[in-house]
């Protein structure tokens, strides 16, 4: 395999370097719940100097107004009015209440997130902030469960992140124990099977590796080291394709990132 030297200017943060703006790149980010997909795409999105959109919290907005307005999530009809206020109101502000992250939000999230007619609302706000990032940045980090399949199937770069089950409960288990005491072990890993299995199965936009993802497995893995690992396949993709020197290819499952 040709020695490939790479350009150190393509990947440094933005405020280092300005070339990292100019690629604009897409990058999506799937995977199940907590596997580290939030976490990851936050810090590729700091590191690039690219925007960041948690597209989970628009399905959590949505269950929340629901859940405030008495509504069912599982019954569309009891979504709709709440889907109408928080598609007219879509801001940052919204978006990163912490009250979007409790358990009996996740559920409900799961439950709005099933409704084909909630997810045709939402699209375009996620396709439009993938292709016209807001501010002065390059590209875009998004994270969900169907942006590398449905929302942006033209992005440039996917990952799926992955991890086992038990410690993925250990994580989110470690971030409801900062905010309240009354949850256990148990609880958290059954409301995240209930959730993965709901939204695994079903029939719109289920939860899925596009077939170009990049399998990254972050059990065992912290969240610096799950960075180094995502950064070096974006710099040995880019490479391949600029110098068409072989670089990482999506394996289904087996990423080949070289290190660079
Ligand atoms: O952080 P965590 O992985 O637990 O959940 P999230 O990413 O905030 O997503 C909350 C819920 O929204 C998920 O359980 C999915 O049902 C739904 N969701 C979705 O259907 N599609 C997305 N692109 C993002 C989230």
């Amino acid at each position: 395999m040709p020695v490939v030297n790479f350009r150190k200017t393509d990947f440094l943060p933005a405020q280092e370097q300005g070339s990292a703006l100019q690629k604009k790149l897409i990058i999506t980010v799937d995977g199940p719940a907590a596997s580290g997909k939030g976490t990851l795409a936050k810090k590729l999105a700091d590191r690039l100097g690219y925007a960041y959109l948690d597209t989970g919290a628009l399905y959590r907005a949505v269950a929340m107004a629901t859940l405030e307005i008495g509504g069912d999530p599982g019954y569309m009809q009891d979504v709709a009015p709440a889907l109408d206020i928080i598609c007219r109101n879509l801001t940052p502000e919204l978006l990163s209440n912490p009250s979007l992250r409790t358990p009996e939000v996740s559920q409900a999230a799961s439950k709005v997130a099933a409704h084909p007619q909630v997810r045709q609302a939402l699209l375009q706000y996620q396709r439009d902030f993938a292709h016209k990032p807001p501010g002065l940045v390059g590209g875009a980090v998004l994270d969900g469960r169907d942006i590398g399949t449905v929302v942006c199937p033209d992005a440039d770069i996917k990952f799926f992140i992955t991890a086992s089950v038990e410690e993925r409960a250990k994580r989110r288990y470690a971030e409801l124990c900062d905010a309240r005491t009354d949850m256990t072990f148990e609880t958290v890993l059954d409301d995240l099977k209930t959730r993965d299995q709901r939204d695994a199965t079903r029939a719109v936009a289920p939860t899925l590796a596009a077939e170009d993802a990049y399998i990254l497995d972050t059990t065992g893995l912290n969240p610096a080291e799950t960075l180094e690992e995502a950064i070096s396949i974006i710099r040995a993709r880019f490479l391949s394709e600029t110098n068409d020197n072989g670089g990482a290819q999506p394996a289904n499952g087996k990423p080949t990132a070289t290190a660079v």
